[in-house]
């Protein structure tokens, strides 16, 4: 869907995607997936307490197994007769990303193309043969539970609900089984390295400014308390924590350009004629550090975004993590709930600090490149327990 040019097949791949799988009542289905594994990574991590980490060993695993079970349930990396291991999973994920951003030569000077002269299309094709293998098994072996249990069947995950609706006859275009298998790849995508790498980059700019993390702290404990985990339906109360995240997506969009857009009528936008056919690259980025739009754009200030309403889903042009308009992210109020859960709790249960002798002027805010951006030099960090030691 990413990819699909405007028309009916997008059409109605977002219609179901905003209907019926990001459907409100259906993401509080889920809740207690969530839920599950946010408590998961928790216990995860405090073993390591006092010990350095890197939150990209933690995260991306944490993002990849929450979404994997929403979509299709973890029985296809979760014990020895799996057909994959969420490593290989996650590594075909990352290298999805990656080559995902690449500048194929081939591309741009096309009679060199036939060279492949970087073997970026030969690990593309390897990739693709990899993923379809995969995802034809779950979709197979989704069909086969359903004809088992026929009469008493009860979609339980997202892949449930695609063949449900693929087997309506009414259909403008037919859910095909490669057209089921994008919109499976979509939805593990878009969700694993958006939400993970916010993450990363909200800490990486946390501890470079450690009186943040006192100030977000302090809510924590007013609005929460220090007996309980922070729960999806607690944010209202945490203005502070939603402003760290809001400053966080200002200055790293995980898509610094977002998507190609394509104009599919002649336009005029802001004076200039942009005639129809035209490709158009929309840099977030640069929107959110423009001195134009935003005081000190290069400093990391949460307090920007308290007392005031600035959207953050599309209608302000300053600030466009989400993109705009028809193409906007439908993954939007999942991506929100497993950020700002994730984050507050990661707060709330520890206290965090830079490992070994470096100093937050230290920490580099340099960038790797693909399809989403991530730290270049991830920071080792070093957590203590701030909750009583039985809720871990
Ligand atoms: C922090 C979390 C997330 C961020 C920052 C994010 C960001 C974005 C951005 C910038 C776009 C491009 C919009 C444009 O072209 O103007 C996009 C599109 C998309 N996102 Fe997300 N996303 C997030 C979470 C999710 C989740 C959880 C899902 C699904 C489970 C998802 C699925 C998609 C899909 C399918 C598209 C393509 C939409 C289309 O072309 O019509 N995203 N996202």
């Amino acid at each position: 869907m990413t990819w699909a040019p405007y028309g009916a097949h997008w059409r109605q791949a977002r219609k179901i995607y905003l209907t019926e799988i990001f459907s409100p009542k259906r993401l509080d289905s889920f809740e207690y997936i969530r839920l599950e594994e946010g408590r998961a990574l928790i216990s995860r991590l405090f073993p390591l307490s006092g010990k350095p980490v890197l939150l990209k060993d933690h995260l991306p695993r944490f993002t990849l197994r929450t979404i994997s079970r929403l979509v299709m349930s973890d029985k296809y990396y979760s014990d020895a007769s799996s057909i994959i291991t969420l490593e290989t999973l996650q590594q075909m994920l990352d290298e999805w990303f990656i080559l995902g951003g690449v500048i194929n030569i081939g591309d741009w000077i096309p009679w060199l193309s036939w060279f492949d002269l970087q073997g970026y299309v030969k690990q593309m094709k390897t990739l693709g043969k990899n993923f379809k293998e995969f995802l034809k098994y779950v979709i197979e072996d989704h069909k086969a539970i359903k004809r088992q249990i026929e009469e008493d069947y009860v979609p339980k995950d997202m892949v449930d609900t695609l063949l449900h609706l693929a087997d309506d006859p009414n259909l403008e275009v037919k859910l095909t089984s490669d057209r089921l298998m994008g919109l499976i790849h979509d939805l593990i995508a878009g969700a694993t390295d958006t939400s993970a790498a916010t993450i990363e980059w909200a800490f990486q700019e946390l501890l470079r400014r450690p009186n943040i993390i006192d100030k977000a702290h302090q809510e924590l404990d007013r609005a929460i308390g220090r007996e309980r985990w922070v729960e999806e339906e607690d944010f209202s109360k945490l203005p502070y924590i939603d402003a760290i995240i809001k400053e966080t997506f200002r200055l790293h969009p995980l898509c610094a350009l977002l998507p190609p857009h394509y104009s599919i009528e002649n336009c005029n936008v802001a004076g200039y004629d942009i005639p129809k056919g035209t490709i158009a690259h929309v840099n977030a980025w640069s929107l959110g550090r423009n001195s134009k739009y935003w005081d000190r754009a290069e400093e990391f200030i949460p307090e920007r975004f308290i007392e005031n309403n600035i959207d953050i889903k599309g209608q302000n042009f300053a600030l466009l993590p989400f993109g705009s308009g028809r193409r906007r992210c439908p993954g939007y109020s999942l991506g929100m709930k497993v950020v700002r859960t994730t984050m507050a709790n990661l707060l709330h249960g520890f206290n965090w600090k830079l490992a070994g002798d470096t100093k937050p002027e230290d920490i580099s805010m340099e960038e790797i490149y693909g399809l989403t951006i991530h730290p270049k030099k991830p920071i080792s960090l070093i957590m203590e327990p701030r909750l009583p030691l039985h809720l871990y």
